[in-house]
């Protein structure tokens, strides 16, 4: 199989890694990489459980073809720990009862943290707005969007 090599930042440290062509950055974040927070829910663009950010921006990574990826700067759930605004993000999430099975979580939080880092006080409509491409089958949208529309202080 033809390999080729791609360097991008990968929560906040550099990486190289060679893989086929075709492949989208959720094959090698979770086939090659082993980072496997990043969840695979339809591969189609349509869940929004794969989401990344990429250059500050949520992206589906199962749409996301890895030429895509060169040089550019990704971030994961991974990379998320100690970050005080993903902090409070999951702070939020528990206090609103907004998680059940988890398995949309990473995706929403990647989606709610590009929100937050531009817009720390959103309204319910720019919220809906920023969560239109995920997708969650057993918490209900309600708490999620509260969760995020009560925004975020630091200090
Ligand atoms: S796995 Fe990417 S949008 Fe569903
Ligand atoms: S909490 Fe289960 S799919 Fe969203």
């Amino acid at each position: 199989m033809e390999l080729k090599e791609y360097s991008f930042k990968l929560n906040d440290k550099p990486v190289v890694v060679e893989a086929p062509p075709a492949y989208t950055l959720l094959e090698v974040l979770r086939g090659i990489l082993n980072l496997t927070g990043t969840k695979n829910g339809c591969s189609k663009g349509e869940c929004g459980a794969c989401t990344v950010m990429i250059n500050g921006k949520a992206v589906h990574s199962c749409l996301t073809i890895m030429e895509q990826v060169q040089g550019a700067e990704v971030i994961t759930i991974e990379g998320l720990a100690k970050d005080p605004l993903s902090e409070a993000i999951l702070r939020r999430f528990v206090e609103e009862g907004a998680v059940q099975c988890g398995y949309c979580t990473p995706g929403i939080v990647m989606a709610s943290k590009a929100l937050l880092a531009k817009n720390p006080r959103p309204s319910v409509d720019e919220t809906k707005e920023a969560l239109r491409g995920n997708l969650c089958r057993c918490t209900g949208y309600t708490k999620v969007v509260k969760a995020v529309a009560r925004g975020v202080e630091f200090g």
